[in-house]
This record gives structure tokens, C-alpha cells and sequence, in this order.
């Protein structure tokens, strides 16, 4: 059984940890979060990840999962370090390496033995061999250890399931020696024929900003074309229906909606611009799909002005806070961006998500009014939005909404409902590109 520390507690960290201890490693996740590491230990979970809670409780029971700040002591204790700590944009959107290399720092005066070194985080490329060099500069006994990039691609809302059905694991290594260690590890992976990608470093940190910017160019490019729908009289869904057909393409992520956010995307396509810039290659696709995404969100203010004389005492129910369903994570939340930029025009909202409220009042404060349900929301409303496709949002009753508002507009900024079932209900209907 391996016994492997786990650094960085959050979304990935926490996912790994859990997936690795299902099979059968002894693992020990850690962070600087005092609180987040305490309330772990009585099986508290830290954000909302369906199904995780329970999988936390039966790893703990069989104590295969524990929790622990002293991260010194859990790298000296540990064979295989993995680093999840957070990536966030930096100045002028280079990726923030500050927490991965402190926690080089800290691998690197720990070290009491060989030791495999593993990098979930999502990280520029180069950034693997400045992990290395840190570790070595602090490294004064000359432990033996070896680097392994190995990039997350989990979802949120699905993060378990994608542990343990991943469409592919890709490890970066320049040294042949802890392959084997890592094979051992993924074993139960392994054995179901999941496609494992061995290359070297620099290819498997390029292979995860690769990957993120082709999905933000897809829904990028559909949300491109609801604009162009909107203008010429077209019907998107039935264009990315037609589209996802063709094998080539795919329907996955040919979604229209109020832009893509979250933890990764926005960050990822920021981060792979700029190390673009640094080594003088022009990223016009890249750069395209940042602009074009600030244009959807902002697309969305300007559909619901258009509606309304101004939106200065305007009142309009939000449905939806999280950047997407099944998550209470607003990081770079579209839905976050309209609310602000709707408060900023003078209008008054009363607003829903199902599991995103808490983090939500962190940056909204007092500027909202937070509703108990989707109805309590959009009572005495001029206009519903709904800007997450929570599925409880799928089934509303219209008939229901119709007599609680006072006035019409129903904004439907996933494209979840029939036109025709919405407007006999005498609501307005507008979606995306519809
Ligand atoms: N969230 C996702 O869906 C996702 C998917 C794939 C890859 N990633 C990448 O994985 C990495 C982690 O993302 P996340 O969403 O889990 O982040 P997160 O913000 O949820 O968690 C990061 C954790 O690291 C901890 N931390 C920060 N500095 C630390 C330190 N010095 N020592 C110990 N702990 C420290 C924080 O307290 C936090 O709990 C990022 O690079 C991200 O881009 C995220």
C-alpha cells in the first residue's frame, strides 16, 4: 500500500485523495487551512461535490484517508507527494505559481529519502523543471526524487466519476524510474484499459492548457454563433445539433450560454496567452476566444436592456449563481459577472442558486436580496433569468411564474425551455440564438 500526501485540499486535491484511497493507498491530504483540515476530520466536506461526502466517510472509516496541516511532517512520512494547490490568475493573467513552489520549498527541506513528486495542478510549461530547481536548492542532505507531471481533467459536479473514468491519464516524466511507481498507483485504471499518455514533462503541461482551450473554443465558437442567430433569424440549437452529428466534431460543449467560467478555463486560456507571448508565438486563436467570451457575458446585460426602457428599478429574479450546475463553486461565474453588471444599471434582484448562496454573499454582500427558492425569487419580478442549468430550473411551473410576476420577461440563458410551452403561458420568451 503506498503511502502518498496529497497537498492542497480543495476540488482536485480532495478528488485524488478520495479516488486513491478507493484504491487502496494510504493517503494523507493536507493544507494550510486550518479550519478546512479540522472540519475534515469530522467528515465535514468543504464545498458541494455530488456523492463525495459519503465516499469521504467510508476512506475514513477504514482509515486509508486522514487529515493534516503539518505538512512537513506528512511529505517526510509519505513515498509519493502529489501538489494540488491552487493556480489562480496572477498579474496581467500569468498563472500564480506562488503556493506551488512554497510547497517545493517546503518538499525540498523535508526530504529524508527518495521521494516521486507529482504535479496535479494545472501549470505553465516549464513550470515542472522550477519545481525541480526549488526542491534541489532546498535539498541539502541530496535526497534522490524524481518529478511527475500529471494534469488533472476532472469536472466539477462530476468529479468522482471522472477520477474513476477518466478519458485518459497523461504523465509527463523525463527519467524513466517512477513510471512504474505511477502505473502501480493508477493500477485499478490500468487494469480497465484506460488510455495512459507517457510522455515527457513539457508535452504532458501542454497537453492539459491544450485541452482547456479547445473546450473554451467551443463553446466560444457556439456561443458566436447564438449572436449571429439572434441577428439573422436562426436557430443555434438546431445548428449544434446538426454540427454535433458530424463526427469530426462533436456535440459535446456546443452549448449556448452566458460564456464559459469557472476555476480552469478562464485562468487556463489567460495563462496559455501569456507564456505564448513570452516565447514570441502568436496565439490568435487563444486571444479570440478570451475576447469572444467577454463579449458573451457582457451580450447577456445588453439582451436584457434591450427589453426594458432602463433597468434602473427594474426587478428581475435571478435563477442561478455556480458557472454551472451541480457545483457551489462562483469562480469566474458568468452568472456572478451579470448579476454585477445588472446591479451597476439600477436594477434590484432577488436571486436563487441551489447550492452557491454562501459563496455567492461573499462578493455579493448586501447588494441582493437571497431568495429561499426559485418562486421566492421572482415574485413581483419584471423579468426572470435564469443563468445556471441547475435541473431543477428544467421543470418550473410557468403557469405558476406567470402569476407571480408582474411582469412578462422570461430569459432563458441555458436555452432549457420550449419557446412555444413558455409563451403559452403568456410569459416573453427570449433565449440564446433561438
Ligand atoms: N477545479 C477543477 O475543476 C480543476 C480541474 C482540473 C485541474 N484543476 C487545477 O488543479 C489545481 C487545484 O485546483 P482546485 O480547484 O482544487 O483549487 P482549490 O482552490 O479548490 O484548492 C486549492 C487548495 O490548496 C490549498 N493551498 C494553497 N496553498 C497551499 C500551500 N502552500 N500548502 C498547502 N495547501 C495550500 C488551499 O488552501 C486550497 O484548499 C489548479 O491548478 C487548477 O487549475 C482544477
Amino acid at each position: 500500500m503506498f503511502k502518498i500526501a496529497v497537498i492542497g485540499t480543495g476540488y482536485v486535491g480532495l478528488t485524488t485523495g478520495i479516488g486513491l484511497a478507493n484504491f487502496g493507498c494510504s493517503i494523507l491530504c493536507m493544507d494550510i487551512q486550518e479550519d478546512k483540515i479540522s472540519n475534515l476530520n469530522k467528515g465535514i466536506m468543504p464545498f458541494y461535490e455530488p456523492g463525495m461526502e459519503e465516499a469521504l466517510k467510508v476512506n475514513m472509516a477504514c482509515n486509508r484517508l486522514n487529515f493534516s496541516t503539518k505538512i512537513a511532517e506528512g511529505i517526510e512520512w509519505a513515498e509519493v507527494v502529489f501538489i494540488a494547490v491552487g493556480t489562480p490568475q496572477g498579474i496581467k493573467g500569468k498563472a500564480d505559481l506562488s503556493a506551488v513552489m512554497n510547497v517545493a520549498e517546503l518538499i525540498g527541506k523535508s526530504l529524508n529519502g527518495y521521494k516521486i513528486i507529482v504535479t496535479k495542478s494545472t501549470v505553465p510549461v516549464g513550470t515542472n523543471e522550477k519545481i525541480k530547481e526549488v526542491i534541489s536548492s532546498f535539498n541539502t542532505k541530496k535526497h534522490d526524487f524524481d518529478i511527475v507531471s500529471n494534469p488533472e481533467f476532472l469536472r466539477e459536479g462530476r468529479a468522482l466519476y471522472d477520477f474513476y473514468h477518466p478519458d485518459r491519464v497523461v504523465v509527463g516524466t523525463d527519467n524513466p524510474r517512477p513510471v512504474e511507481t505511477i502505473r502501480r498507483i493508477y493500477r485499478p485504471l490500468y487494469l480497465n484499459e484506460i488510455p495512459f499518455v507517457f510522455t515527457d514533462i513539457r508535452t504532458s503541461e501542454l497537453i492539459k492548457y491544450s485541452c482547456n482551450s479547445f473546450l473554451a473554443m467551443k463553446v466560444a465558437f457556439i456561443n458566436e454563433i447564438s449572436r449571429l442567430c439572434d441577428a439573422v433569424g436562426a436557430d443555434v440549437s438546431k445548428i449544434a445539433y446538426a454540427m454535433g452529428k458530424d463526427g469530426r466534431i462533436g456535440g459535446k460543449f456546443l452549448h449556448p450560454g452566458p460564456g464559459f467560467g469557472g476555476s480552469c478555463f478562464p485562468k487556463d486560456t489567460e495563462a496559455m496567452k501569456m507564456f505564448a507571448e513570452e516565447v514570441n508565438v502568436d496565439v490568435s486563436i487563444i486571444n479570440a476566444i478570451i475576447q469572444s467570451n467577454n463579449t458573451q457575458k457582457e451580450y447577456m446585460v445588453e439582451k436584457i436592456k434591450k427589453r426594458f426602457a432602463r433597468l434602473k428599478g427594474i426587478q428581475l429574479g435571478i435563477l442561478g449563481l455556480a458557472f454551472k450546475s451541480e457545483t457551489d463553486d462562483i469562480r469566474e461565474s458568468p452568472a456572478v459577472f451579470v448579476v454585477k453588471r445588472l446591479i451597476e444599471e439600477g436594477a434590484v434582484l432577488r436571486v436563487y442558486d441551489p447550492q452557491a448562496t454562501e459563496n455567492a454573499k461573499l462578493v455579493l454582500g448586501e447588494k441582493v436580496f437571497y431568495a429561499i427558492n426559485e418562486y421566492d425569487a421572482i415574485i413581483n419580478a419584471d423579468g426572470l433569468v435564469i443563468l445556471t442549468e441547475w435541473n431543477q430550473f428544467r421543470n418550473l411551473d410557468l403557469l405558476k411564474i406567470a402569476s407571480l410576476m408582474r411582469g412578462k420577461m422570461f430569459f432563458d440563458y441555458r436555452n432549457i425551455y420550449d419557446m412555444a410551452e413558455v409563451e403559452n403561458s403568456s410569459l416573453i420568451y427570449e433565449g440564446i440564438g433561438r
